[in-house]
């Protein structure tokens, strides 16, 4: 099974729901937006977990996939209430965590500490969980792989490599 089906699979509740469509229209990283982020960061983590697991680390590769589409749903839904960048960094795992509730009621501890703690190290509380620090590496990669794409797309525009 690819990757892609597994995502799929696992995570059809979340990419039916209506939060999941609501991210798609929420702008993130200047060109990407929440949905399309979430996707590529459940990617990146279950590619990370497939590795660790041929290095026989155990991981909960369906809570990783579930907290990894979940993590930033909070945004799409509450980004406006937000009155700063650093109210939104501290406040949008918690509320991410209040949507991943509604979408999934048998969400785990594992998914809860995926979500909450993917901010980490720019929040003060760390990881307990090894797909809490593993989301937190594939959401940084994601990030700046987001910001490289525009960098290199306004360098190219202005013909710098020309
Ligand atoms: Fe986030
Ligand atoms: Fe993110």
């Amino acid at each position: 099974m690819s990757i892609r089906d597994e995502i799929r699979g696992v995570g059809r509740e979340i990419l039916t729901s209506e939060a999941y469509q609501s991210a798609m229209a929420r702008e993130h990283h200047y060109n990407s937006n929440v949905a399309d982020h979430s996707y590529s960061v459940a990617m990146t983590s279950l590619k990370v977990c497939k590795v660790l697991n041929k290095l026989h680390v155990r991981t909960d590769n369906r809570a990783m996939i579930r907290g990894a589409l979940c993590h930033d749903l909070g945004l799409a839904r509450f980004r406006h209430t937000y009155q700063s960048g650093k109210q939104c960094c501290f406040q949008h795992p918690v509320d991410s965590v209040d949507v991943a509730k509604e979408i999934l009621p048998d969400i785990n501890e594992v998914e809860v500490d995926i979500i909450s703690h993917h901010m980490f190290p720019l929040t003060i509380h760390p990881p307990k969980t090894v797909e809490g620090y593993v989301i937190t590496y594939a959401d940084k990669y994601c990030s700046i792989k987001d910001f490289v794409c525009i960098v290199a797309g306004k360098l190219r525009r202005k013909k710098v490599y020309a």
